[in-house]
């Protein structure tokens, strides 16, 4: 890792956490679900725009540590299929804060070396932001460090049914048959294609669900839930996150050499 001491300053306690990270233990990939701006506002008698306001901060601040953490993709939930169903005001707010992220933001992603990549519905997104989803993928594909995915008119559901439309129609047409479908063909038929699963994930605010991301993708993502609220969420929460993640034993339904104990082994 290059940019150490503005990941984590000398000294501090995430400093001697991000020191002893290996390469080898840290993810490749991290997806979060940002939860938690409502009630942060409501704690400050602020409306719950004020939260998502207040989230952007995080959302900059978590780009820039995975940079510097030097992960190979970042995938953050910013708006639900399901997320339509909020006030018509709230959406709006939404729609805006995200429009003046891309134009605020794109140049840092530029400069950092960042690929942007939006995940989701897109076509169903207000035309403007459309476009300004397309500028920032086209001025920052050739760029080589982390991947930045946005989740935007996302739902795990959604993308799956859509690929079950996509197959279906290749069917028909012939250019498909049932046994070329497998699990990489799924896989590099959803709109993470080409993106290694997400190893951790994390959810801010203290709900312990999924809330429908990336449901193909998580098979064997560990968890990490935090009662953070979105807003409050800094660099050293992502570096516990991570720095726990490094501790896990990841199994994927085998057995790990020389991992727990096994008690009927060891009896005999
Ligand atoms: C997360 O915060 C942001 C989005 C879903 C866009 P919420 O707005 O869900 O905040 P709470 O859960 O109501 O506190
Ligand atoms: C999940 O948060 C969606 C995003 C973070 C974009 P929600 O606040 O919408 O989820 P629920 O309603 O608590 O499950
Ligand atoms: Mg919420």
């Amino acid at each position: 890792m290059k940019d150490l001491d503005r990941l984590a300053a000398p000294g501090t306690p995430e400093r001697e956490l991000v020191d002893r990270l290996t390469p080898s233990s840290l993810p490749r990939h991290v997806a979060i679900i940002m939860d938690g701006n409502g009630r942060w506002a409501r704690q400050r008698g602020l409306p719950r725009v004020e939260g998502h306001r207040a989230g952007i901060r995080a959302v900059r601040d978590t780009v820039e540590a995975a940079a510097r953490l030097e992960l190979e993709a970042l995938t953050m939930y910013a708006f639900s299929t399901e997320n339509w169903k909020r006030p018509r005001w709230e959406v709006r707010t939404l729609m805006a804060l995200l429009k003046e992220y891309l134009a605020k933001e794109l140049r840092t992603m530029v400069d950092n070396n960042i690929r942007f990549r939006p995940i989701g519905r897109l076509g169903e997104l207000e035309p403007e932001i459309q476009q300004g989803l397309a500028q920032a993928v086209e001025l920052t594909s050739k760029n080589t460090g982390l991947t930045f995915q946005i989740a935007l008119n996302y739902s795990g559901r959604s993308e799956l049914v859509d690929l079950v439309r996509y197959a279906v129609a290749a069917a028909h047409s012939e250019k498909l048959s049932p046994d070329t479908i497998d699990e990489e063909w799924v896989a590099a038929h959803l709109t993470t294609a080409g993106m290694p699963d997400p190893d951790l994930l994390i959810r801010t605010s203290g709900e312990l669900r999924i809330s429908n991301f990336l449901l193909w993708q998580i098979a064997y993502a560990e968890l990490h839930f935090t009662p953070v609220l979105w807003p409050d969420f800094t660099t050293r929460d992502l570096i516990q996150a991570v720095a726990d993640f490094a501790r896990r034993e990841r199994r994927y339904g085998g057995v790990v050499e020389g991992g727990h104990d096994n008690t009927e082994e060891a009896a005999e």
